[in-house]
């Protein structure tokens, strides 16, 4: 067998050679992607690197000792080769790879390392399950296909150093390994062996410190930076994940959504040759929990939802007066065409969507269709009287050969629901273009404050406690805090939150106000936020920021609806690492080096 490595340089990637370069002498490696042997003819190997696919040929004349070594190869062995770029003439050219007008003649070859088979094929579609492709990832991740996410998310990072670096934001790092602050997200918590009984935690995202770089003059601050959280993944969230993370002084929004916007269309410029149009649309927090339901709207298709709750008082369908009557809501949401388009068993799956405990759960689907023939069909619109009907119809702008669908019930289930079902109808009717891509930008403006969790029974954040409230909204902090409204914003896509920011509070005593509104005496405050609280002191500047779900983007961008399609070592819904075993055990040893006694040793002094 030849040497080839060590020996002759790899000239050129095994996506690289065109028609050009026919007569040249070249030298490739990567994996033997697939093999066919035609007998006297020759052998032809596709090999494979991060490039693409380019087509090799051994035969006897172009070299002996390589078409024996070649004969001896199987998949995924790794190789490099040496031979001549001829061409495959317009009869045997092959359109659907992009080296398809050429091959290579091999003269020499070189088995680098040898392949046990692959536990499942490398191509697009494997059958094999997700749970074995997490166990190999490294081969998983071989897939061309796959890999070109990959390639994506380089780029995209390297667009959004170029652009934030032409804007004069500097790249800072940030710790990792932080101190527990309340009223985030879950914090992963690290024993510190120099401190027995002490902990670090995770940073859940580098907030805090963005903030104090702010107050350090640093002006202008962003980082492509992990975060932790704590937190049930799903399909589009990890429990690390990556932020585009960003913080300006002296900005307000307008500042904040000029640069945003910005580095977005640059982004979409250099990876996908899209020029955006600026400025991105806007719609308030109120507006988009009305006619969407959902603080993610996904805006590529219409079917808003109508709020009918005041036209249902006494409309003469029980269900529908009632829910009116006691404060709840009803909406409505008119699908051009549903009449036809929309099934009775259509109708009953839907019914049955909107009832699953994840989706609302609201009772049930009241549907109606405005026939051809002018006439309503449905049940609830045989109960209402017909002023009611015609007044909902008109109000919702129903035509002939609509279906009306009608969710009831508390509000919060109501706009859930009726947020899944306009997503779910849009794509059982085929509303969302599969093959070009449609890109959905919205800012939601104008947040709430606060939420009210029903676990705690307290007001919580929003955003995070260091958003700052509305200037009209100041003084319902203690005496209604429900009623004041953020400079908080977030950026939506194609119905996924893909950032979120706020102007920040930067005065002590407007931060204390805050944290006592959210159940924090000034005391825990001081104990918690100290060195925050002390750094406010010496002249903080008026800064505001923003963090972007790079995964998020990146999954987007992709056209994946899963997460770990673009992270490359992810974590399974549970948190695990298929691969490595992470979490895994630690040794008695280790746990007492850290002052924390192992669940053996407890329940062993438990009696268990
Ligand atoms: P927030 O918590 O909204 O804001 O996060 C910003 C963006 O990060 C993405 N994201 C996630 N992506 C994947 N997995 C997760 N578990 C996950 N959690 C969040 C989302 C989200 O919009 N410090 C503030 C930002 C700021 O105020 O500047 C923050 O972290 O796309």
């Amino acid at each position: 067998m030849s040497e080839i490595f060590g020996k002759h340089e790899r000239t050129c990637s095994c996506g690289s050679l065109r028609s050009s370069n026919v007569g040249e002498d070249v030298v490739l490696m990567g994996w033997v992607h697939n093999i066919r042997d035609l007998g006297r003819a020759g052998l032809f190997v596709l090999l494979r690197d991060r490039e693409g696919i380019t087509q090799v040929l051994f035969q006897k004349e172009l070299g002996e000792e390589a078409f024996t070594t070649a004969s001896g190869l199987a998949s995924e062995y790794c190789i490099a080769v040496r031979g001549e770029v001829v061409s495959r003439g317009e009869k045997n050219t092959n359109d659907e790879m992009a080296t398809g007008a050429v091959e290579v003649h091999c003269r020499e070859i070189e088995v680098l390392s040898e392949s046990a088979t692959p536990p499942f094929a490398i191509k697009a579609h494997t059958e094999a399950k997700e749970e074995l492709r997490l166990k190999y990832r490294y081969l998983d991740l071989r897939k061309p296909d796959f890999l070109k996410n990959f390639l994506k998310r380089s780029s995209v990072s390297r667009s959004v150093r170029d652009y934030m670096a032409g804007r004069g934001f500097l790249e800072v790092e940030t710790p990792f390994l932080v101190k527990y602050t309340p009223g985030g997200s879950r914090n992963f918590i690290v024993p510190a062996r120099l401190r027995p009984g002490r902990f670090y935690a995770l940073a859940e995202s580098p907030q805090i410190f963005k903030q104090l770089l702010m107050i350090a003059g640093f002006d202008k601050y962003f980082q492509i930076v992990r975060c932790f959280r704590d937190e049930d993944p799903r399909q589009d969230r990890q429990v690390e994940f990556t932020q585009i993370d960003i913080e300006m002084s002296f900005a307000l929004e307008e500042d904040i959504y000029r640069e945003f916007e910005g580095l977005v269309a640059q982004v979409w410029r250099d990876v996908e040759g899209v020029e955006l149009s600026l400025p991105l649309p806007r719609i308030t927090y109120d507006e988009a929990m009305e006619r969407y339901g959902s603080d993610k709207p996904d805006l590529r298709f219409d079917l808003h939802h109508n709020v009918i709750t005041e036209l249902c008082k006494g409309c003469g369908f029980r269900v529908f007066e009632k829910c009116a009557e006691v404060g709840e809501l009803i909406k409505a949401i008119r699908v051009p065409a549903g009449a036809e388009r929309l099934s009775r068993k259509n109708l009953d799956e839907l019914t049955k969507f909107v009832q699953r405990e994840e989706v609302g759960p609201v009772g049930g689907l009241a549907w109606g269709k405005l026939n051809k023939d002018g006439k309503w069909s449905g049940a609830f619109t045989k109960a209402m009287k017909d002023e009611a009907l015609a007044e909902i119809s008109r109000f919702c702008e129903v035509e002939a050969g609509d279906a009306l669908l009608v969710l009831a019930g508390p509000a919060r289930k109501v706009n859930k629901a009726g947020d899944a079902l306009r997503r779910r109808l849009a794509v059982d009717l085929g509303l969302i273009s599969q093959s070009d891509k449609d890109w959905a930008f919205c800012w939601i403006t104008e947040f709430p404050l606060f939420e009210w969790s029903e676990e705690g029974e307290t007001w919580v954040s929003s955003h995070h406690p260091f958003t700052m409230p509305r200037d009209e909204d100041m003084k319902y902090l203690q005496s209604d805090p429900g009623r004041v409204k953020a400079r908080a914003y977030d950026l939506v896509l194609n119905g996924s939150e893909i950032a979120g920011g706020s102007l920040r509070i930067h005065r002590p005593e407007l931060q204390r106000e805050v944290l006592r509104a959210l159940g924090i005496s000034d005391e825990e405050a001081n104990e918690k936020f100290g060195f925050l609280m002390e750094a406010f002191r010496y002249g903080a500047p008026p800064h505001g920021g923003i963090a972007a779900g790079l995964d998020r983007i990146i999954m987007i961008l992709c056209s994946t609806d899963s997460i770990r399609d673009v992270i490359p070592f992810p974590k399974t819904i549970t948190g695990v690492d298929l691969m490595t075993g992470a979490p895994g055990e630690v040794s008695k040893e280790q746990m007492a080096e850290v002052k924390i006694k192992s669940i053996a040793e407890n329940d062993d002094a438990k009696g268990t």
